[in-house]
């Protein structure tokens, strides 16, 4: 278990990685997650349990942060290392709304982007280098997250017309999904993108014929309608301002 303040001049809260046979403190991440996305938007209590569990899907192994300040839960972020893309999902996060624009969000998606580079770091092989290489995310593009992801965190935009599928107890939803480059700097194919969504419906939603599945057909059928090229400038353009941020 990694245990650390964040310190960003602003907060003043404790970091800390939840164990999957803490129920206590995952319930209570689960309690804010729904008070802070609402009930529709998070999956069953028995569903959200497999999520957690690293004993649900040898590929995927699942990580949670809560930030606490004095012992009680402001934030929790939920994410999943999945194995077969050496990627990072982010699930769900929340912050308690009168915590929130102190910069815990980006402090705990720092942390479980460590945690899912050490969990690349342990699979090190020829096909995997030590970090992850991209960390997903399925957002909203009315949303102020969306820009912050493009705008701030150099993320990417995949080019289809992602939908989140009906599963867990939720409804089909069209969102978008972001990548944002961590160890890779080169921006996936189509047929990398299928293989990513294809990942994320069976082993993030879990379903069982992925081919057959309506939202994943429309996905897949979108991407024709997608130049790119569009993707790579984006990526590029993305790349090289990063690169000077990191510069100054
Ligand atoms: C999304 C959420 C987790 C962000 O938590 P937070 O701790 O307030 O976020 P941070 O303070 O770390 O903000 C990080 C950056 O995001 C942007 N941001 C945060 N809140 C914002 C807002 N209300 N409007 C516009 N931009 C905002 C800013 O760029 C901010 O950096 P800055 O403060 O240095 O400018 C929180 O608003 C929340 O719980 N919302 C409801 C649940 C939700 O939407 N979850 C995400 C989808 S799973």
């Amino acid at each position: 278990m990694s245990i650390k303040a964040a310190v960003d001049g602003r907060i003043d809260v404790t970091l800390c990685e939840v164990a999957e046979t803490d129920i206590a403190r995952i319930l209570e991440g689960y309690a804010l997650l729904q008070q802070a996305l609402g009930c529709d938007a998070v999956e069953d209590l028995d569903s959200f349990l497999g999520t957690v569990s690293s004993s649900t899907d040898a590929a995927v192994a699942p990580k949670i942060v809560r930030a606490t300040r004095d012992d009680e839960i402001v934030g929790v972020i939920i994410g999943q290392y999945l194995r077969n893309l050496n990627m990072g999902f982010i699930a769900y996060s929340g912050v308690r709304v009168a915590w929130r624009r102190r910069g815990i969000y980006a402090a705990m998606r720092r942390e479980i982007i460590d945690l899912f580079n050490w969990e690349a770091a342990r699979e090190v092989s020829q096909k995997h280098s030590r970090s992850v290489d991209y960390v997903l995310s399925e957002l909203d593009e009315d949303g102020w997250l969306y820009q912050t992801y493009l705008d701030v965190w150099n993320g990417i935009a995949l080019p289809c017309d992602y939908e989140q599928p009906g599963a867990q107890g939720l409804q089909a939803k069209p969102l978008r999904l972001v990548l944002q480059p961590v160890g890779q700097r080169k921006p996936p194919t189509h047929s990398q993108i299928a293989a990513i969504v294809r990942e994320l419906y069976e082993r993030v939603y879990r379903i069982e014929d992925v081919d057959t599945n309506p939202s994943y057909q429309r996905i897949v059928a979108s991407l024709s309608n997608f130049s790119i090229r569009a993707t790579d400038r984006q990526f590029l353009s993305n790349t090289n301002s990063a690169n000077k941020r990191r510069k100054i």
